[in-house]
């Protein structure tokens, strides 16, 4: 069994990013291996305090924290909020890259998406994204990049993206991540 975490930067309830993971759910649960799929919700985390971060924390940030560490992968899909991730899923990385030198995404395999209604897809946000990722430890999927634009024509009624050319992209997009567990990237601790 194979867990996957997936981790949307958008709290909208209509959101794009949202539907490119519901997408992706749907994928991972037509395949025939067996996968497990899971999400943090980026919007149950409360603003990072450096006060609150001490023992386990937040319940809801221990219970993220310990999802993610249980998990083989994450796929984390955000919108770009002028030109970067959202904040709310930044500070969600805050939070699970600690404590210091015990990242939740320390050597954790992570696949990146943006979606946006315009017509990059949100691609301006995935620099940063990338490089915030990396320094909290997880270690980038490798593949062409995926920004899905023009993305709110793209959600059908069951608020998943039915494209056929977007959901090759997504089944792309897990293919790597499965083969990226099947290499047995295993966690490595690494200072953050
Ligand atoms: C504060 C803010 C900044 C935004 N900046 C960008 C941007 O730089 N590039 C872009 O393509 N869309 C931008 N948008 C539009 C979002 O892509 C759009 O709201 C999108 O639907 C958000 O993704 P979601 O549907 O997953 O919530 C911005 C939206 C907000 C609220």
């Amino acid at each position: 069994m194979a867990r996957i975490v997936l981790m949307s930067g958008s709290l909208r309830h209509h959101s794009v990013n949202g539907a490119a993971l519901a997408t992706i759910r749907s994928i991972l649960d037509r395949r025939d291996s067996e996968f497990h799929t899971s999400e943090i919700r980026v919007a149950d985390l409360p603003h990072y305090n450096e006060d609150l971060d001490v023992g386990p924390g937040p319940a809801a940030v221990s219970a993220a924290r310990e999802l993610l560490i249980a998990s083989d992968a994450a796929i984390v899909s955000t919108p770009s909020y002028n030109g970067a991730m959202t904040g709310t899923l930044k500070n969600a990385l805050d939070w699970l890259s600690r404590p210091w030198k015990a990242s939740s995404l320390s050597g954790k395999p992570v696949a990146l998406l943006t979606a946006s209604p315009g017509t990059y897809g949100g691609a301006d946000a995935q620099p940063d994204t990338r490089r915030v990722l990396e320094r909290c430890g997880a270690v980038l999927i490798e593949h062409p990049r995926v920004a899905i634009g023009s993305a709110d024509f793209l959600v059908g009624r069951e608020g998943t993206i039915t494209e056929p050319l977007v959901v090759a992209e997504l089944e792309s997009l897990v293919d790597a991540t499965i083969a990226a567990i099947a290499r047995g990237r295993r966690r490595v601790p690494v200072a953050v």
